[in-house]
């Protein structure tokens, strides 16, 4: 039993960068984690292994789709499938003893096994408890069940199963648009699996920019991934080596099926928080199951604080980073701060997706009145040059004060872009300063300045 300032439970990017900056302000902290190794969802089963296989198809796709066109002849390369499952692993492990690295360098003790909370101040792990002046519950989510669904990871797979299937599916069904469905299903159907995607709404990516949404799905299509759209997937039948799933069409409950060889279940994740002993402690939960915190993150217990997936808002691994940090400020007695408007969301297929703050959806939901300016990579010679000329840069800004307001992204390094949108925004820059900052030419950048060109008197390749 040893005694700490801080415990933090899980070590996902929201816990593991808490107790890094915890460390860092002088506090005695410790870290509880169950699984063999560092990082979390994040990086053992989620962002960081399927940028991998993005990363590995992604390179298959253009070597089948345009070498050829560039002067650069010969077979495609064939895929050892193993061998990209094991070059997956091996950044999945470069990652993961980067933070033990991080963990020692810092001083933090990393308590194995599964943690849980027998009073205020306590965390029991194993038979071991130890004390904690604050105790953050840092402990993510896990992928949320369809009822009727029975996951095997196997056949019927959730996103960690999707990421080590035996071989590469002939036909796969994924069960929701979203962010999951449509980074695993692009690998799936870049190595050549028939991919159908049934989605609920008529829409995918719920919450998104409509354009966007629009266009994405377009040039989804053009890459292969097929849809069905506003279907309710009802049950799924496993068969032998093949799964059945039953789905009716929403406009007239009309029911159908789909064989698939594999079906990943992409339809949301929920806060895991199970064998805590939250409900002996009186924590407040939400509905959905989210930890109930006030604006410094601690819980309806004092000395209980909570961060990450475990919490309201978006299950993003940089937004649990964010709070990770800020609640180690607070805990040190500074001030801790996250600004929830400027959260970029990132969605890492070919074209990537990118998006902050307000959409036009949600400004004419407000009635706020604002401008619009885009911009087409058709425009964008960097882009041109590299077969990335599909999508656009579309900047929303207040349409009397030019205030930035959001911007959504279609296209190369859209992931990246949208930071220099997150700085001017975090400063309350205005479409303006934007477009009288010099950008270097040829950069794909070179289109967030046209776009906020296009708020004000016009873009100039347009
Ligand atoms: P999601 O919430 O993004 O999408 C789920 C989709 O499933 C929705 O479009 C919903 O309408 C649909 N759906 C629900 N029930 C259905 C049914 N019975 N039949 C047909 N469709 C149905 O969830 P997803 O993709 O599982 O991702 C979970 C979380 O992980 C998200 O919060 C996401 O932000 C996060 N994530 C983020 C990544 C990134 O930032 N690049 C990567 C992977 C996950």
């Amino acid at each position: 039993m040893a005694s700490y300032d801080v415990i933090i439970i899980g070590a996902g990017p929201g816990g593991y960068v808490c107790a890094i900056r915890c460390a860092q302000l002088g506090l005695k902290t410790a870290v509880v984690e169950g699984r063999e190794t560092l990082g979390g969802t994040c990086l053992n089963v989620g962002c960081i292994p399927s940028k991998a296989l993005l990363h590995a198809s992604h390179m298959l796709h253009e070597a089948e789709h345009n070498f050829a066109a560039m002067g650069l002849k010969g077979k495609a390369p064939s895929v050892d499938w193993k061998q990209m499952l094991a070059y997956k692993d091996d950044v999945i492990g470069q990652n993961t003893k980067g933070i033990e690295f991080l963990f020692k360098k810092n001083k933090i003790d990393w308590l194995k096994g599964w943690g849980s909370i027998p009073g205020a101040g306590k965390v029991k792990v194993g038979d071991d408890i130890h004390e904690a002046k604050n105790i953050v519950i840092a402990t993510g989510s896990d992928s949320s069940s369809l009822p009727g669904v029975e996951v095997d990871e196997k056949i019927v797979v959730t996103s960690t199963g999707a990421l080590e299937l035996g071989k590469i599916p002939k036909s796969m069904v994924v069960i929701g648009a979203g962010v999951i469905g449509l980074e695993m299903g692009s690998v799936y159907a870049r190595l050549g699996t028939e991919v159908t995607v049934v989605e609920y709404l008529d829409a995918i990516t719920p919450g998104m920019d409509g354009e966007v949404q629009k266009t994405f799905q377009r040039i989804l299509k053009k890459q292969g991934l097929k849809f069905i759209m506003s279907a309710a997937v009802q049950s799924v039948e496993t068969l032998k080596t093949k799964a059945k799933v039953h789905y009716k069409l929403r406009k007239d409950d009309s029911e159908h099926q789909l064989d698939a060889d594999t079906v990943l279940v992409a339809t949301g994740r929920k806060p895991y928080t199970d064998g805590l002993g939250l409900d002996t402690l009186g924590i407040t939960l939400s509905k959905r199951g989210q930890i109930e915190t006030d604006k410094h993150w601690q819980t309806n217990v004092k000395g209980i604080y909570a961060i990450g997936d475990a919490i309201d808002g978006p299950m993003l691994a940089h937004k649990a980073e964010d709070e990770g940090m800020a609640v180690a400020e607070v805990l040190a007695g500074k001030h801790g701060h996250v600004n929830y408007g400027v959260i970029p969301g990132v969605i890492y297929t070919h074209p990537e997706v990118a998006n902050v703050g307000e959409t036009e959806e949600s400004l004419k939901e407000q009635g706020r009145a604002y401008k619009v300016g885009k911009f087409s990579f058709m425009g964008n010679g960097r882009a041109k040059a590299v077969f990335a000329g599909d999508g656009f840069v579309k900047i929303l800004a207040d349409r009397e004060t030019d205030r930035i307001l959001g911007a959504h992204i279609i296209g190369p390094a859209a992931g990246d872009l949208i930071h220099e949108i997150c700085v001017a925004m975090e400063f309350g820059a205005s479409a303006q300063d934007l477009a009288l900052t010099c950008h270097a030419h040829p950069t794909y950048s070179e289109a967030v300045r046209e776009a906020a060109l296009a708020c004000g008197d016009g873009a100039i390749h347009a």
